[in-house]
């Protein structure tokens, strides 16, 4: 019998050693008060999905269990006190099946099987199993839009003719030119360069071409083919009868393609750009049939006891098109973009907010709002840089104030989970990593050799103790490997046991307000109403019963205003605890 964890949408005061340690530790060091009464059961709850705060485990670079310098299920399982006291609802991890690691495991050989750099098929049962038992779920990511060339389905179609059944999985497509020596189209793959690769025929002959809107490795599947839903459909019951929560859709707005394969014509220039590309009409993002497919995909997870759910990578430009996949009975939840990828400053932030909370509210979806993941430059050096998106080039970072950078990364992760809705935490933002500069021979991503930009500042392994590298990622002793990525030496001052033992740290700011956030009856799902006396450039909003929220983005500290006691403050407050310093943050509560 499967377990599963307890509703945790229920609103309650302290509860646990660790929850009442903190309120205290917080009046104690701050004079700062917390809410009161006992607000348990008093609102009506929804599913547990509409307000969680979701941990991403990158589980390469988590904890390493076994000493060959990547992190594992082993590695994992030891740290999940750290996640319970952190005070997280449940934990999304990366891909961990059997893999050839072309992209860090999103180029999938067998969605059945577990990769064994990550362990076995019992240690991720035994992991579902503890995590439960500690009241967090389990959200696995799902890689549908293409496999690995490894794949089963790959190979065979490789070794079968042009036109036959095997290569109707995938998109074979003959090549332009007098002797098909050019690409099918002018697609473009997100890593660089033509989207389509020509293979060689069984014969020796220059063949056909193959669509990958990633790495030649990850050969996109064909999503017309009725094989291929059923396979999916099939792959998730075999992970929900193993008793996961929920999964993480990859590239959730590419499985369909327009059969026609029409040319992007000026519009290829844009695919090769950093950052989201237009998604509007587009031949092969966010096209409309999508629905059908994910339809189908919410009916087998809705007809399995516990609440189990989707979040969806859907990177599309307009936010009504993003609640397109949540209208009606399609999926539960999808990434929200447009605020990871949103300027620190007022004006932007406030009509991402606004744009996304008034689409989500039209389909009666919640919002999610995420701050960095595996994909993008640390949130914490794009707050201290000028560098523009989240996916842009991090050739910027030597400019990189950090201690800049710091202080708008504690805003933000107040602002983050003071908003309605879901929120999602990248490892190591609660310990305020930066993005790590990695030397060229050190490079793993498959995207640098194409591009020159690489994703791995983002995914260096987690400093848990100690003074030198691994910082207690891996076990001690002689005969352990280095980590995959390098650790900078100075993240001996950001590990988890020195924030730990720091009331100031990083990880005290994010504990406290995970703590707060249970036992806040207003925050997590629901609404909020903009302060309408906020200066210009403060973002300042309420919730109900007695919250607020107040994010100076200003260029001088601003008062705060009456009737209201701090709960939490992101900085030391200024003019004796009444005004609020530039790029400070505060929780507030109605004074009764
Ligand atoms: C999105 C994933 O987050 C990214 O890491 C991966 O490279 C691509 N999808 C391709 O699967
Ligand atoms: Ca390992």
């Amino acid at each position: 019998m499967l377990r599963h964890p307890p509703a945790f949408h229920s609103r309650r005061p302290p509860e646990t050693i660790e929850e009442r340690a903190l309120t205290d530790l917080e009046q104690q060091l701050h004079g700062l008060s917390t809410p009161s009464g006992d607000r348990a059961g008093d609102r009506a709850g929804g599913p547990w999905w509409r307000e969680a705060v979701v941990y991403q485990v990158y589980i390469r670079s988590f904890a390493d269990g076994n000493g060959d310098g990547i992190g594992d299920i082993a590695g994992l399982r030891s740290r999940l006190t750290y996640l319970q006291e952190l005070g997280v609802d449940a934990i999304w991890i990366n891909p961990w099946y059997r893999s050839p690691m072309v992209d860090a495991g999103y180029d999938v050989e067998d969605y059945r099987e577990i990769d064994p750099l990550f362990g076995s098929m019992a240690d991720a049962e035994a992991l579902i199993a503890d995590c439960h038992a500690l009241g967090i779920r389990v959200i696995v990511d799902l890689v549908p839009n293409h496999t690995s060339s490894r794949h089963a389905w790959f190979q065979a179609a490789l070794a079968a003719a042009p036109g036959s059944p095997e290569r109707a999985r995938y998109w074979f497509r003959p090549g332009r030119g007098a002797e098909g020596e050019l690409p099918p189209n002018d697609w473009r793959s997100r890593f660089g360069g033509s989207a389509w690769t020509r293979v060689t025929e069984a014969d020796g002959s220059p063949g056909e071409w193959y669509l990958h809107l990633f790495a030649p490795e990850q050969p996109d599947l064909n999503w017309d083919h009725p094989e291929i839903a059923q396979e999916f459909l099939s792959i998730l019951r075999f992970w929900l009868d193993r008793g996961v929560d929920g999964f993480r859709i990859d590239v959730a707005h590419g499985l369909v393609k327009d059969p026609a394969l029409p040319d992007l014509g000026e519009r290829a220039v844009r695919e090769d750009e950093p950052g989201p590309p237009d998604t509007t009409d587009h031949p092969y993002w966010d096209r409309d049939e999508l629905s059908d497919i994910y339809r189908e995909w919410r009916r087998v997870a809705d007809s399995y006891a516990g609440d189990r759910m989707f979040v969806a990578e859907a990177w599309v430009s307009d936010p009504h098109r993003l609640a397109r996949y949540l209208d009606g009975d399609v999926l539960h939840t999808a990434f929200n973009f447009h605020f990871l990828d949103c300027a620190w400053a007022a004006p932007a932030l406030r009509a991402t907010i606004d744009e996304t909370l008034a689409a989500h509210v039209r389909v009666h979806a919640p919002s999610t709002w995420v701050l960095s993941n595996h994909d993008v430059t640390r949130h914490r050096s794009r707050y201290g840089s000028r560098l523009a998106g989240a996916l842009g080039d991090s050739g910027g970072l030597s400019e990189v104030d950090l201690a800049l950078g710091e202080r708008r990364a504690r805003a933000a992760a107040l602002l983050l989970l003071a908003l309605p809705g879901s929120a999602y935490v990248y490892q190591g933002e609660e310990l305020g990593l930066w993005e790590a500069p990695i030397p060229e021979q050190a490079i793993q991503d498959p995207e640098f050799a194409r591009t020159g930009r690489t994703r791995d500042g983002c995914r260096v392994p987690m400093p848990w103790s100690g003074e030198v590298a691994p910082f207690g990622f891996s076990p001690a002793g002689s005969d352990v490997a280095a980590p995959w990525l390098p650790q900078p030496a100075e993240w001996a001052s950001v590990s988890a046991e020195r924030e730990a033992a720091d009331a100031d740290s990083m990880l005290a700011l994010y504990r406290r307000a995970l703590a707060l956030r249970r036992s806040l009856r207003a925050l997590g799902d629901g609404e909020l109403s903009w302060a309408l006396e906020a200066p210009e450039g403060v973002l300042a909003f309420t919730r109900e019963p007695g919250f607020q929220l107040i994010v100076n983005l200003s260029e001088a500290p601003v008062p705060l205003p009456a009737g209201w006691r701090v709960l939490l403050a992101s900085c030391e407050l200024a003019d004796g605890g009444t005004a609020l310093p530039v790029d400070g943050a505060v929780w507030l509560e109605r004074e009764l």
